[in-house]
């Protein structure tokens, strides 16, 4: 792969190069997923994004992997719900043949007779019950029925919806954007969001940076060929912390490249951006959620054309709204309140 130019550079520099690139590659991971999103208080003298190549946390090894092939569960949570399939006669070897085995019993174009299971992975603290794998059927897929969590709990949960379920609102002035979410591949994420929608209220969630495209991606999103990847950078970036909770950091989790419409953590929230364009130069740094439905993308480019001021994060410029746009978020119920869906 990638061999470096400068192999036979030798002299006095070289130590101080070789320095330099220690530094570099350390402050890359811890930056990678803070510089263009976070209003730093250090300085660092690098930008991911001047040179287009931002750190790949990972590595970059990880096969390319497909938002329908996950199947996630989260650890240490256990959902009730009604059973369709009992555990205690349906022993799988891993929490992923478990999801499988629920995904299974969704059919393409109709209700899914399962959307959640439960399996217990863990030999020591599951004893008999080793490899149980419950599939279940919550009674409202946007109201989990948890009934644990935490490290005493043995089990493994997770769930998923239905084709056109699992969209949520995501109220402003200008529109409410719906998000589809991805709770088979980011399920911590998803869970938050959950919880989200059922607070009564919603004080402290807005979005308060707005770039648009600028002329560097296309109506599509895509790269325009030489341009440069910002400032702007094609997103608007908020905050889903409430008022009045106490905000646990999200883990990282699916992290898919960058496309118009995805909604991302920034870090592990609860700052989050929606993104207007393919940022595939940011390679797979964070934790996808959910996407934006192609139809309500222009209220975000609306969104993200307002008037801003400029402040400077880390030496890159931003345009901060000079009004932040207040969020709400609101339950949606399937494609018969959407007709637009359709
Ligand atoms: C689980 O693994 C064991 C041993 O590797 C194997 O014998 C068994 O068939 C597997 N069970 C399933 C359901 O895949
Ligand atoms: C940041 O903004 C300042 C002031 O508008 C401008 O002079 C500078 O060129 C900008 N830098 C970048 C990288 O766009």
């Amino acid at each position: 792969m990638g061999r470096r130019k400068n192999d036979s550079a030798v002299g006095r520099f070289s130590i101080l190069i070789l320095f330099l690139m220690g530094v570099i590659s350390c402050c890359m991971v811890y930056y990678s997923i803070s510089v263009v999103f976070v209003p730093s208080r250090t300085d660092p003298t690098i930008s991911v994004l001047d040179s287009g190549q931002p750190v790949d946390p990972e590595g970059g090894e990880e096969e390319e992997e497909r938002e329908e092939f996950c199947c996630r569960g989260i650890e240490h949570w256990e959902l009730w719900g009604d059973a369709v399939k009992w555990g205690s006669q349906f022993k799988l070897n891993s929490s992923e043949e478990c999801c499988t085995a629920c995904k299974a019993m969704c059919r393409k174009d109709g209700p899914c007779l399962c959307d959640s299971w439960v399996f217990c992975g863990n030999q020591e603290a599951c004893g008999a019950r080793f490899g149980e794998c419950w599939l279940k059927k919550q009674k409202n897929s946007l109201e989990l029925d948890r009934r644990d969590s935490g490290d005493h709990v043995m089990w493994t949960s997770g769930f998923f919806f239905a084709e056109e379920q699992g969209i949520v609102g995501l109220e402003t002035e200008y529109g409410t954007l719906r998000l589809k979410l991805f709770p088979d591949c980011a399920p911590r994420s998803v869970a938050y969001i959950l919880e989200l929608l059922q607070l009564q209220h919603s004080v402290g969630f807005q979005f308060y940076r707005a770039e648009s495209r600028g002329s560097f991606w296309d109506s599509e999103g895509n790269h325009v060929e030489n341009a440069p990847f910002g400032p702007p950078f094609a997103l608007v970036q908020g905050t889903l912390e409430a008022h009045g909770t106490i905000f646990t950091q999200i883990p990282a989790e699916f992290c898919p490249d960058i496309r118009r419409g995805s909604v991302a953590w920034v870090g592990s929230g609860p700052d989050f951006f929606i993104s207007l364009a393919n940022h595939l130069e940011w390679k797979k740094a964070y934790t996808v959620f959910g996407s934006v439905l192609p139809e309500d993308i222009e209220i975000v480019e609306k969104i993200s054309q307002l008037p801003t001021k400029l402040e400077v994060w880390s030496n890159i410029n931003v345009s901060v709204l000079e009004k932040p746009v207040t969020l709400r978020f609101r339950m949606i119920g399937t494609d018969h309140d959407n007709p637009q869906l359709q």
